[in-house]
């Protein structure tokens, strides 16, 4: 059965964070899922999406489009219900908002250690690209 998707709602915070506490294993201050939720809420961007079977919350997507590139971030579904095609619905309907955007392509990035999530991207046509990824913490003493 494929699920519905919709926005996140404030109503889904609970099984969110619950999801994302199983599922990913940042341990940053700034990867607290509260806190990722407050942050997107509070950009209005509506690229927040969560999937349902029935009542019960089985996947989450993030997108960003910052004018230049749409990004994926936490693509999650519950380990109980992988494997049929939420992860793919998921990455589609958010594709979908992406390209209403504007978004000419979309990038993602696998953390080290997680390169077992490649072939589900790769079986939805993303490609593992010759980039370097860098990234920073900005201080206020830069
Ligand atoms: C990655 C993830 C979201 C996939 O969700 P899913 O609902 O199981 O994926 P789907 O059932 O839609 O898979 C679609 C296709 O991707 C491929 N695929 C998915 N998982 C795969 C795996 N573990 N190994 C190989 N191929 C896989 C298959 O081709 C699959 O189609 P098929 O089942 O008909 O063969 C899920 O495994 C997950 O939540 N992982 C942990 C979180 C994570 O690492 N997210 C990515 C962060 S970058």
């Amino acid at each position: 059965m494929l699920p519905s998707i919709r926005s996140y709602e404030p109503r889904d915070e609970a099984a969110v964070v619950a999801l994302w506490n199983e599922t990913f294993p940042y341990g940053e201050p700034r990867h607290e899922p509260h806190f990722v939720i407050r942050l997107k809420r509070d950009h209005a961007d509506d690229l927040l999406v969560v999937a349902h079977l029935g009542d019960a919350l089985v996947g989450t997507a993030m997108g960003g489009y910052d004018g230049h590139r749409g990004w994926l971030y936490t693509v999650a579904v519950d380990p109980a219900h992988r494997r049929h095609g939420i992860g793919r619905a998921l990455v589609r309907h958010l594709e979908g908002r992406l390209r209403a955007c504007g978004a000419p392509k979309i990038n993602l990035q696998v953390r080290a250690g997680n390169e077992q999530v490649i072939p589900f991207y790769e079986a939805l046509g993303y490609r593992v690209e010759p980039h370097t990824s860098m990234g920073k913490v900005p201080q206020a003493s830069d």
